[in-house]
């Protein structure tokens, strides 16, 4: 779906614009993705894999995003350089669909403004907006104490633990936590 564009002031006083995904942000996300992955092991792809990524799928990806019922994603854009995106998507089927998944990810040198928390909150409000969704549900992996922190504030809560989710090109091997946070109706 498409979500309707908005401003918000970063805590630096910046201005950022909010909107849905279009072609001319490709090489932007592009960019976003590929130094994103090289900045946090919280991400869960290396540079290297982002090779798969192209022009060309990205403006399919948008496409198919923007003119889903049950999909948005909404990009970051601050000074004009995508800052980061985040995605939410839940299915039709009768059993699953009161069930929402996000994900959000920013560029390092945006993180700590505040933009985390208002994507945060208008994934919630556009799940709030589709009736069939009961909850939402996210993943973050182990020692990272600011989207804890972030998901925390926003009302969700870890709801397991998958160990050993995460195994790092030294070996290191990290747990998955998995969050949940109703939707009042
Ligand atoms: C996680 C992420 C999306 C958060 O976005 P953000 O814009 O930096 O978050 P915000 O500034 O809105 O809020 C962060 C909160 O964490 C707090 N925080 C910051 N550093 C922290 C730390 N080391 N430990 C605990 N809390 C911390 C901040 O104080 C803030 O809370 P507040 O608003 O109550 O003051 C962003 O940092 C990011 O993209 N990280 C890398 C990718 C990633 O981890 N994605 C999430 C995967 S689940």
């Amino acid at each position: 779906m498409v979500v309707q564009a908005f401003e918000y002031i970063l805590r630096d006083g910046r201005k950022a614009l909010i909107r849905s995904p279009r072609d001319e942000d490709i090489q932007g996300v592009l960019d976003f993705l590929y130094i994103s992955a090289g900045e946090t092991d919280f991400i869960v792809r290396y540079p290297e894999e982002c090779s798969k990524f192209t022009p060309e799928g990205e403006k399919a990806l948008f496409d198919r995003i923007n003119s889903s019922e049950n999909e948005a994603m909404l990009v970051c854009l601050v000074d004009g350089k995508v800052a980061g995106n985040c995605h939410i998507s839940w299915n039709n089927r009768l059993k699953t669909r009161h069930r929402a998944s996000v994900a959000v990810a920013l560029l390092r040198e945006f993180w700590n403004q505040g933009i985390g928390t208002r994507l945060t909150q208008e994934m919630i409000r556009i799940a709030e907006e589709n009736e069939n969704i009961l909850q939402i549900e996210l993943e973050f992996v182990e020692g990272n104490s600011r989207a804890r922190a972030l998901y925390e504030k926003m009302g969700f809560r870890i709801c397991g633990i998958k160990p050993n989710a995460i195994r790092l090109k030294d070996g290191t091997l990290l747990n998955m936590y998995s969050m949940i946070r109703e939707i009042a109706r």
